[in-house]
């Protein structure tokens, strides 16, 4: 068969994982953060990582992001590869926008020059770059905060600024690291909801890291359930519940037999 045209068709996955493993460490007290691990992230798709503090999950993540070098395997973005056999190929990093725990915004730059950043150090002009952060700030939900200082907002507010920064050069793919974690738990429900309304608004890939089963099962389309170090994949689950879900979700029997499913999984293996 001839395969020369499937490498850019439109079934090209988003992300391909291939047998990448990281060791950490010196070779006299080495860690095993993640063993090889193959995965395929399709376009378009919400995607959770769920797993135990320590099984690898942000690893993963950061070498997706092209922030850590794996130690062996290979990593596309959007059919282009990112890392072959420890070399990195620093391209497709423009597709990649990320969001941490911690918002990490400028405390001297405004919310609209912080989400605007990213596009300045593109060389993108003011008038442009600031219109396209007042799009962000409305997609977001935090209109009438352009010109405050970050201190001025909430937790929540500092995270919705944060995954609009992320979206300032329009990536494909986001990478989210626990993004919601340093939230109280009403906060958090509401940045779920309002991540899948952003998620249905733009289709972003997105990869997403949390140790919340609820969150995972409420966000995602499929989770990917890592077992303690050496991380590796342990399960993957289906979440067929149609969108949007409304936080009554939680309360539906097919939440809570994947919930459960995962509940009783995680207990087996940590
Ligand atoms: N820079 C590092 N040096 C040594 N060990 C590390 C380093 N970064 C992470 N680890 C170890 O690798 C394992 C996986 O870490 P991490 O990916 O942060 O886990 P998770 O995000 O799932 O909590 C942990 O045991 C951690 O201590
Ligand atoms: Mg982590």
């Amino acid at each position: 068969m001839d395969t020369s045209a499937i490498g850019h068709s439109a079934q090209t996955p988003a992300i391909s994982i291939d047998r990448i493993e990281k060791w950490f460490g010196t070779r006299d007290n080495p860690v095993h953060a993640l063993a090889p691990t193959d995965l395929n992230v399709p376009e378009g798709e919400l995607l959770v990582l769920l797993g135990p503090s320590g099984c690898g999950k942000t690893t993963l993540l950061r070498m997706i992001g092209g922030l850590l070098e794996p130690t062996s395997g290979t990593l596309s973005i959007e059919g282009q590869s990112l890392w072959r056999g420890g070399e990195r190929h620093g391209e497709a990093l423009a597709e990649l926008g990320m969001v941490f725990q911690d918002a990490n915004l400028f405390p001297w730059l405004t919310i609209e020059d912080n989400i605007a950043l990213p596009l300045e150090l593109k060389g993108v002009g003011r008038k442009e770059r600031i219109a396209r952060a007042h799009e962000l700030i409305k997609l977001v939900g935090i209109t009438g905060f352009e010109k405050r200082w970050p201190r001025e907002l909430s937790g929540g507010m500092r995270q919705r600024a944060a995954i609009a920064r992320a979206l300032s050069y329009d990536p494909k793919i986001l990478l989210m690291d626990e993004p919601f974690g340093a939230l109280d738990a009403m906060t958090r429900d509401s940045m779920n909801l309002e991540l899948q309304r952003i998620w249905m608004e733009t289709r972003k890939t997105i990869v997403l890291v949390t140790h919340s089963i609820s969150e995972a099962v409420f966000l995602a389309d499929r989770i990917v359930l890592l077992s303690p170090r050496p991380g590796r994949i342990d399960t993957i689950i289906d979440v067929p519940m149609p969108r949007p879900r409304s936080l009554d979700v939680q309360a539906a029997n097919e939440f809570q037999t994947v919930a459960k499913q995962l509940r009783h999984r995680l207990a087996e293996i940590s």
